[in-house]
């Protein structure tokens, strides 16, 4: 059996819904608090016990690379601090975290086309695909959830979760016959559909577990919605010559591409973090009080 050694992480994107803010700094880097959206990424893949990690980066990237590479200069000046003990220990963890590699997409042609610059990379194993700007909280790491299934089937294997009906326009949508609480045999993928075109309301969620056989399939994938190559269309075409399943994950997900959830989610993050929730929650409160006294 081939087991899952390695992740892709596409963060290729211009990042558009965020500008200005992602004019010249990626949208992955955008911070929880402080740490950048990617680095909840590549953790969930280290504790899935992945350390190969791909990404899949473009033009205006670099800031990415520089965050997962040493820099000497700050640890140096961090060294010479009694006090900043925590910062260097955290700053060299980040560089050490994994092996992570580089590959540029050359032009932004769609999630599809971002995975086939993989192809090299991940040769003739199965792979995790993680969504750069989507983190998941969970007790057992998702892509861990989604290599339990994989080891079940040897075959692809798409996270999704259930979302509201007025928002399936926004992701993939995938129908299927139910094979257990969590898993379903996909029949049916569809990348923003219309509401009335849905075949439900389960979302591809931002994980994937791919074999090989995808990138043949997306050579034959057309253009799809936005006149881009999507992955979504590329699985719907593997799926005529190979089983395709769903697991519906156990967690929350924080989609940080979209500017409400990006907010919520520095809001959730913040009330957990044990040095500030306490005066966080209290400003919180002061702020919903006052609002309400302004507003009656
Ligand atoms: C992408 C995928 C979509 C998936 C979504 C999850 O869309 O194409 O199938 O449901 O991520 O976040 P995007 O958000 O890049 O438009």
């Amino acid at each position: 059996m081939s087991r899952v050694r390695k992740a892709v992480i596409p963060a290729a994107g211009f990042g558009t819904r965020f500008l200005p803010a992602t004019k010249a700094q990626p949208k992955e880097m955008l911070p929880i608090i402080d740490t950048p959206t990617i680095q909840y990424v590549v953790q969930e893949a280290v504790d899935s016990g992945i350390d190969d990690i791909l990404i899949i980066s473009g033009k205006g990237k670099r800031a990415i690379e520089d965050h997962f590479d040493r820099n000497f200069e700050l640890e140096a000046s961090l060294q010479n601090s009694k006090q900043k003990e925590n910062s260097l220990n955290e700053v060299r963890r980040i560089a050490d975290m994994a092996n992570i590699h580089f590959i540029r997409q050359k032009e932004v042609n769609g999630l599809g086309d971002a995975i086939y610059q993989a192809r090299m990379h991940t040769g003739s194993e199965p792979f995790v695909v993680m969504l750069g700007d989507t983190i998941i909280d969970s007790v057992i790491p998702v892509t861990q959830q989604l290599i339990d299934v994989y080891e079940q089937y040897q075959q692809t294997v798409i996270a999704v979760e259930t979302v509201p009906k007025e928002k399936v326009s926004r992701y993939g949508i995938v129908g299927g016959t139910k094979l257990s609480e969590s898993i379903m045999r996909v029949m049916e993928l569809v990348e923003k559909p219309d509401i009335d075109k849905a075949p439900s309301n389960l979302a591809i969620a931002g994980r994937y577990i791919l074999t090989p056989e995808i990138y043949k399939a997306i050579e034959k994938t057309p253009k799809g919605v936005n006149n881009e190559i999507q992955l979504t269309d590329a699985m719907r075409i593997l799926s005529t010559r190979e089983n395709i399943y769903s697991h519906t994950i156990e967690g929350v997900r924080y989609d940080i591409g979209n500017k409400l959830d990006y907010l919520k989610t520095i809001v959730e993050f913040a009330l957990k973090r044990k040095e500030f929730s306490v005066q966080f929650r209290e400003f919180l409160e002061e702020i919903i009080r006052t609002n309400q006294i302004v507003n009656n």
